[in-house]
């Protein structure tokens, strides 16, 4: 069985997937972590080099493998995970409990206004307020897929420790 973390980029699955294994006793695994090695690029890198469509094929063939290959695991996934191919199926098994991090807008504007650069999808905005424009309308279509989650965990005026706990 292993616990999968999904979320808008910004909203805590690698902090809180790190310590939620250490609590529990589980191994860490971070989706894109495991893109990079694999793939021996960034992942800004492949955005930049073979661009969305290979990254989100690669996404979905290393999230199988993933899943196929690790137990007793959490793994934090990328923010686009179960958004794309038949991820989302796919992290409908019985042995997958996936517990969605939901952080407001203005907190995942305010969290990555600052740390932009190294996220492809969102390097480009220079300004807070078309920052916030782009991650409205991402949030308002992804939202539906992380919904499907098992379990929902708010994120907002909580610290890493109350979030893990709950
Ligand atoms: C993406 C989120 C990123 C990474 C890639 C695409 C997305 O992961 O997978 O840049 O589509 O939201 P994080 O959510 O860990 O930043």
């Amino acid at each position: 069985m292993n616990i999968v973390l999904m979320g808008y980029m910004g909203s805590g699955k690698s902090l809180i997937g790190r310590e939620l294994a250490k609590k529990i006793n589980f191994k860490y695994l971070d989706l894109d972590d495991f893109i990079e090695v694999k793939e021996k690029k960034s992942i800004a890198n492949i955005f930049k080099e073979k661009g969305e469509i290979y990254f989100r094929k690669k996404e979905s063939q290393y999230l199988k493998e993933v899943l196929e290959t690790y137990n007793k695991s959490i793994i934090s996934l990328g923010g686009g995970t179960p958004c794309f191919a038949d991820n989302l199926e796919i992290l409908k098994q019985e042995s997958i409990t996936s517990i969605y991090l939901q952080t407001s807008l203005d907190e995942l504007t305010k969290r990555l206004f600052e740390e932009r650069s190294k996220r492809p999808l969102i390097s480009h905005l220079q300004k807070k307020e078309d920052l916030k424009d782009f991650i409205r309308k991402h949030l308002f279509e992804r939202s539906f897929y992380y919904n499907q989650g098992d379990l929902k965990v708010s994120t907002d005026a909580k610290n890493v420790n109350q979030v893990t706990e709950e």
